[in-house]
This record gives structure tokens, C-alpha cells and sequence, in this order.
């Protein structure tokens, strides 16, 4: 029974010991948000402080003194401070709020979409009172004055114009009075910038006389200035293909659009031999006028000397060039003549 007595007695007696010593108090604990009026350095037992809350805290239950007992240590207080609050802020129309918290010093930041201006402060602080530092801010639209209408022209609007302003995004098509051409963007619109895109310009667009082609003609030959959009046709002679577009056409820029070129036909160059051509075969001799045109293709006959058998190798007429392949080989007169059946287009094709 002893030792479990003398446990419990030791340690009241350590209790005991320093507190007898300890007769003034320290610095009173403060919670969060917590101040007290005339800091002093020590207390003696008996003495009171009241405590009070920081500002844009706000306090809660609880006594506001504390007392400095006879050991030394402070009562305890019930009181809390918490801290201040703001108002929830509406959404920003048209733009964007940026905060973490919106507590006493805490800050919104506001920026608005493009083509919205901000009206107002960008930044508000939620202030010691609750109150925020200032109302929170507008985006308005941008706006622009009337367009630009070029010299001879007009626009005609998308919609209708309602009321004074125009709001970034209104827009509409410009026309230029005929024969005037339009040069530019057809489209007009007031930017998010304020500003108007770049008006077109109305001229009178006039495109020279055309000029001919080698190996072909006009069907129009008239010395004189084209409108815009007139068109004049080209043709080739004879012998000679069409390579290009039929027509020409007068540009807004004062130029033709791309002449077409007239492309010279072929002769098949050999002298002894059978050519595949649109799927018949002729003798060169009865291949009457000897003429492919530009384009073209034509075959010749090759021998394969090891498999002894002939194939036909085709061969491209390009604006009056043909090459002749180089596995051709023209028979001399005597056998052209007497042994016409040996040659490659008439034995076994490989
Ligand atoms: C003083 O306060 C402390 C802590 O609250 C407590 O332990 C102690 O008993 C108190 N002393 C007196 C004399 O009331
Ligand atoms: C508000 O903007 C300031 C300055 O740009 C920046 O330092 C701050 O972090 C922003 N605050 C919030 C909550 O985004
Ligand atoms: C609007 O146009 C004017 C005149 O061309 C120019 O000086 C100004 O910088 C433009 N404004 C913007 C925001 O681009």
C-alpha cells in the first residue's frame, strides 16, 4: 500500500513548489485577432486587462477580462474574434472576378471580355468596416461611330440601326454604285478596338486591249479598253491545241486573268515501222497526215532480242516534241521491205 500513496504526494509537492514562487503574471495570451489596451511588461496578482478585437475582426461571446491570479497565471477568456466578412459580390456582366477569399482585406480583381470596357475600379478591398473600398465595377460594350463609306458607295447594314450607338460586332456589306468595282473587303464591321475595319475602295477598273497569242487568235480584236468582267475567247491554229483556260477575263486589278498558250502537235519521227495509236496500229507509211497532237501519246515497237518477242513502248507528244524511245530501231529498206513479219509489232508480243 506504501508506494501507491507516496506517487500522487510527490507530485502535488512538485506542483507545489514553483508556483509559491511564481507571484506575477506575463504577457496576457491573445488569441487571433485579439489586442489589449496599455501593454505592460508584468502583472501582479489581482490586476484585470480587457481584451479587445483588432479591426475587421468581430467579436464574439464571451467575458473581455481576464485577471492575473494569485499564482501567476491568467483567468481564462471566452472571447473570440473573428474576422470580418464582406458581402458576397454580384457576377460581372461581360467580364471576369478574380478573389480567394472576401474577408477584411481581401482583394477582387476585375477584368472584362473583349470588347467591354471597365467602368469603375478594377480592384476592390473588402475594408476593417465590412464594407467594400469602392461599388464594384461595369463592362460596357465598345463602340464605334458611323462607318466609313468609300467615295461611290454605301453599306448596307445586316440589321437595323437601333438607337445612337454602334456595338462592336454591327456590321454590314458595302456596295459600290455601278460600273464602279468594289476593291477591298466587302465586309465592314466595328471592331472590339472601337474602330472600323478598313472601308473598300469604288473604282473604275479597266483592263487593256488583250494581247494575242503566238500560234493562235481572238475572237475579239477590237483596239479599245475592256470593262471589268468582259471576257474575250482564244483559239489556236491549225496543228495547234488549246492549253489553258478558252477565255480571258478582265480583273478587278486592271489585269486578264491567265491567257491560255497554244500548243504545237507532232510528228512521229521514223521512217520504217508500225505505231499504236487510239488503240489501232498503222503502218508509219499510211499514217496520213503524220500529225499527233499536243498531249498525245503514241506507241513504238521494241524487240526483246532474248525473249525474241516485240512490245510497244509509249512515248508523249509534248508541245511539238516527240522522242522517239530508245529501244527503237529502224529497219533498214531491204527487210522493211522482205521481212516485214519479223519485225517486233508483228511477231509474239511479250
Ligand atoms: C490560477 O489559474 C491557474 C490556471 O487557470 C490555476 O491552475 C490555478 O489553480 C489558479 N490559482 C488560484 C490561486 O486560483
Ligand atoms: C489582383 O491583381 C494583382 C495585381 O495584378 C495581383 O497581384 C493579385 O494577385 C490579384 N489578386 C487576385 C485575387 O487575383
Ligand atoms: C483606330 O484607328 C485610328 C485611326 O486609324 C488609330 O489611330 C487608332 O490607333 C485605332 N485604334 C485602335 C485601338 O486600334
Amino acid at each position: 500500500m506504501a508506494p501507491s500513496l507516496s506517487l500522487p504526494l510527490l507530485c502535488l509537492l512538485a506542483l507545489y513548489t514553483p508556483v509559491t514562487t511564481k507571484k506575477e503574471c506575463g504577457r496576457p495570451p491573445l488569441g487571433d485577432g485579439m489586442e489589449l489596451e496599455g501593454l505592460q511588461r508584468v502583472y501582479s496578482p489581482g490586476d484585470e486587462v480587457v481584451l479587445l478585437c483588432k479591426r475587421g475582426y468581430t467579436p464574439t461571446s464571451g467575458s473581455r477580462t481576464i485577471s492575473c491570479n494569485a499564482s501567476g497565471d491568467w483567468t481564462k477568456s471566452r472571447l473570440t474574434c473573428s474576422t470580418k466578412s464582406c458581402s458576397l459580390p454580384e457576377a460581372l456582366g461581360h467580364g471576369d472576378m478574380e478573389f480567394v477569399d472576401i474577408v477584411y482585406q481581401s482583394v477582387i480583381n476585375y477584368t472584362c471580355h473583349e470588347g467591354y470596357t471597365l467602368q469603375g475600379a478594377s480592384t476592390i478591398e473588402c475594408l476593417y468596416d465590412g464594407q467594400w473600398s469602392d461599388p464594384p465595377p461595369t463592362c460596357t460594350p465598345v463602340t464605334c461611330g458611323l462607318p466609313p463609306i468609300p467615295k461611290y458607295g454605301k453599306m448596307v447594314y445586316d440589321r437595323k440601326l437601333t438607337g445612337e450607338t454602334i456595338v462592336f460586332g454591327f456590321g454590314g456589306t458595302y456596295e459600290c454604285f455601278p460600273p464602279l468595282v468594289l476593291i477591298g473587303s466587302e465586309r465592314g464591321s466595328c471592331s472590339t478596338d472601337g474602330n472600323w475595319t478598313e472601308p473598300p475602295e469604288c473604282k473604275l477598273v479597266t483592263c487593256s486591249a488583250p494581247t494575242g497569242i503566238n500560234n493562235g487568235y481572238m475572237t475579239n480584236t477590237d483596239k479599245r479598253e475592256y470593262g471589268f468582267k468582259e471576257t474575250v475567247k482564244y483559239g489556236c491554229n491549225v496543228d495547234y491545241v488549246l492549253d489553258g483556260p478558252v477565255e480571258v477575263e478582265c480583273l478587278k486589278t486592271g489585269d486578264w486573268s491567265k491567257e491560255p498558250v497554244c500548243r504545237a502537235s507532232c510528228k512521229v519521227g521514223i521512217k520504217r515501222g508500225r505505231i499504236l495509236y487510239n488503240g489501232n496500229k498503222f503502218w508509219i507509211g499510211d499514217f496520213e497526215p503524220n500529225r499527233i497532237s499536243h498531249a498525245d501519246v503514241v506507241s513504238v515497237y521494241c524487240m526483246n532480242k532474248e525473249k525474241k518477242c516485240g512490245y510497244a513502248v509509249s512515248t508523249q507528244c509534248i508541245n511539238g516534241k516527240l522522242n522517239i524511245p530508245e529501244c527503237f530501231e529502224e529497219p533498214s529498206a531491204i527487210p522493211y521491205q522482205l521481212k516485214y513479219g519479223s519485225l517486233p509489232s508483228e511477231i509474239a508480243q511479250c
